[in-house]
């Protein structure tokens, strides 16, 4: 039987700088949030329309002690007091990952606590443990402005990719969107927004990858057929209208929502192939599942294939580091857990290790 135990997390592989203090029993579902401090970027990046690296690394680097006395203060405890410390090791931006990485170091080797590497993908796949205590296995959809795959999660260390993206993440495809058309970033809620007054039928945006089996999805090319409306319109007319643009980002939406729900309905049929759970349940995490057409849409699908849909709280699907403390404490449930393994900042870290790697993902290998 596991004690309880307390683990400071640290977060940094993207544009949110985070710690947070998490309370839980190694190997059960549900944890205590003690805090959970989150110091966003969007500021410092608005004005190049996506995450500048060097930025974002220099700012985890001026900001992470902060976050992590804010969360030991808001907790009400010292470092002394915790039981380890976890820490995003990767897959992320590398000067990021490196900036979290060497500031647990430090804070490891001055408390004299273990350290615990984390997947952030992990992190974000194991939420709804920590949130609902789910037991597994369960299905995650992950959609966030770097990720995209459908994991049929098994254990805290056993996931399967059921399919993902072979080029742009849905996130990044909306921040993409939103830059054509001169609206501000990140570009989901902007795009979201302006599309509430448009006709989503008015163009014909294409369905990627729906006429290919299995639950892979594209979302580069939809971007690019938007841009190409965009300089139609422009040609045609010098500019563009509110009306059209708000008509492009209702067809522009659409489109994602639909691909994402048809290649959920598969995923799921997918998952229940695999596992035939009796009570199967569709989890999702990352920023996009905030919007409100996608998230009606993949409700919906849950539905139709008799899957209970879960999401966690908002702040807790978008980065944050109670679930990097979470699925720490999960790793300490595990048999070859070592409390001394070194950790090394990996910009490329795929969680399935079996799972071939998507196209697009470069000469170095999957990124996730
Ligand atoms: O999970 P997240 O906060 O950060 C990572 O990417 O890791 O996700 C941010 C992404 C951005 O690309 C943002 O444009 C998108 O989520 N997003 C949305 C919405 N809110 C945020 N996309 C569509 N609709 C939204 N309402
Ligand atoms: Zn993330």
């Amino acid at each position: 039987m596991q004690q309880t135990v307390t683990i400071l997390g640290i977060e940094s592989s993207c544009d949110d700088t985070a710690a947070a203090v998490v309370r839980g029993v190694p190997g059960a579902g549900g944890g205590e949030i003690l805090s959970s401090v989150v110091a966003g970027q969007n500021e410092l990046h608005a004005a190049f329309g996506g995450v500048v690296p060097e930025i974002a690394a220099r700012a985890h680097a001026e900001r992470v002690d902060v976050c992590v006395e804010q969360a030991l203060d808001v907790a009400g405890m010292r470092l002394g007091e915790v039981d380890a410390i976890a820490v995003t090791s990767g897959p992320g931006l590398i000067g990021g990952v490196m900036s979290g990485v060497m500031a647990a170091k430090g804070l490891a080797a001055g408390s004299g606590k273990p350290l615990i590497g984390v997947n952030h993908l992990a992190g974000h796949a194991l939420t709804p443990r920590l949130t609902d205590g789910l037991d597994f296995p369960y299905l995650m959809l992950l959609v966030s402005g770097g990720h995209c795959q459908f994991i049929a999660v098994e254990g805290a260390d056993r996931f399967h990719r059921l399919g993902g993206t072979i080029d742009d993440a849905p996130g990044e495809a909306f921040d993409k969107t939103a830059k054509l058309l001169a609206l501000g970033y990140p570009g989901g809620p902007e795009v979201e927004r302006a599309a509430l007054d448009g006709d989503p039928q008015r163009f014909k945006f294409p369905r990627p990858l729906l006429d290919r089996p299995g639950c892979d999805m594209s979302f580069s090319g939809l971007k690019t057929a938007l841009r190409r409306e965009r300089d139609r319109i422009v040609a045609e007319k010098s500019g563009l209208t509110v009306q059209d643009r708000a008509d492009l980002c209702a067809g522009f939406q659409l489109a994602v929502a639909d691909v994402l729900a048809e290649k959920s309905r598969r995923a799921c049929g997918a998952f229940q192939e695999r596992f035939n759970a009796p009570a199967p349940v569709i989890a999702v995490a990352g920023g996009v599942a905030a919007n409100t057409l996608i998230r009606e849409k993949l409700e919906a699908v849950a539905g139709e294939q008799g899957f209970r849909f879960l999401a966690p709280p908002l702040a807790l699907c978008t980065d944050n580091a109670a679930m990097i403390a979470w699925a720490g404490l999960e790793q300490m449930a595990l048999p070859d857990f070592d409390p001394q393994a070194e950790i090394v900042a990996r910009p490329r870290w795929p969680l399935d290790k079996s799972a071939a790697p998507m196209l697009g993902s470069g000469k170095k290998g999957a990124k996730a």
